[in-house]
């Protein structure tokens, strides 16, 4: 059983308390289908206080650090050099537009060192409406609520499910779609199957956990995958850019597997 840190009590407090009002406002969502508007205001909102709670919760307990917040940008830490919490208070947004209950809130500590390297040295992903906590810590592991988490040991594509994320209207180039379509056929053709599931840091918590055996997306923020980065490589797991480079966290382009088949995936991906 895993004995929780005190700063991980810290991100599953600040979780838990932005979760609960997250669920309320979920339910009034599907009420909200029907009107010509849509929900996407009342949505917009939803997230807006979920990150605030997070925040308030997360300055009590660490005062002096900074924030990189997916709505409130940039808020320097007040104490030199202090860490600084990656937060997405919503990750699923559209998911969580629509109704679909597939959604989480990830939150992440990342120290820069002097030469602007990043890294993150805790993470957790809350899955509110299956209550699952994902979490690790820089050296200590991954977890899922109690137990340890360990990537998939599966070692042939053809045995193994993937998660991607599709660009969409609003999101990367015409080439940018042209070049997923192309990697969407290669990956559909040697594996058991591809996934799209809509929340890049669940995907990221997933391939920790082996429900996926890999993850491919381009474009992404840095709060969308902090958590997920350290929780892939604390269960075993291989994270890169689509060059392999350990550049994830600089450039959004991720890649994620477990390490028998992060190479062969990147190779079919770049075919
Ligand atoms: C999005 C989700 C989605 C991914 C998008 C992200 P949001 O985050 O993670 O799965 O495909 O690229 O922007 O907007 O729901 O926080
Ligand atoms: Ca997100």
């Amino acid at each position: 059983m895993a004995s929780q840190s005190a700063l991980i009590n810290v991100m599953q407090k600040a979780s838990t308390y932005a979760s609960r009002g997250m669920l309320r406002d979920f339910g009034e969502v599907e009420n909200l289908q029907v009107s010509r508007k849509g929900p996407a205001d009342f949505v917009s909102r939803a997230d807006i206080n979920a990150e605030k709670t997070i925040r308030k919760e997360l300055s009590k307990a660490r005062p002096g650090w900074g924030f990189q917040l997916e709505e409130g940008g940039v808020i320097e830490a007040s104490e030199p050099g202090a860490p600084v919490w990656v937060v997405d208070p919503l990750d699923g947004t559209t998911n969580f537009l629509h109704g679909i209950p597939h959604f989480a809130i990830s939150i992440a500590v990342m120290e820069i060192d002097a030469q602007g390297r990043k890294t993150i040295t805790a993470g957790s992903v809350f899955d509110p409406v299956k209550n699952e906590f994902f979490y690790a810590e820089k050296g200590k592991g991954a977890f899922l609520n109690e137990r340890r988490l360990r990537v998939s040991g599966r070692r042939s594509m053809a045995d193994s499910l993937f998660g991607c994320g599709i660009p969409f209207l609003g999101r990367g180039s015409a080439e940018d779609h042209a070049e997923f379509q192309k990697q969407l056929g290669t990956i559909m053709s040697v594996s058991s199957g591809v996934r799209r599931n809509g929340a890049a840091a669940l995907d990221l918590a997933w391939v920790a956990a082996g429900r996926l055996d890999g993850f491919w997306e381009k474009g992404l923020s840095l709060w969308d995958i902090a958590a997920g980065v350290l929780l892939v490589r604390e269960a075993g797991g291989f994270i890169s850019d689509f060059a392999s480079r350990d550049k994830a966290l600089d450039s959004g382009d991720v890649v994620a597997a477990n390490p028998s088949i992060h190479g062969e995936l990147i190779r079919k991906l770049r075919d």
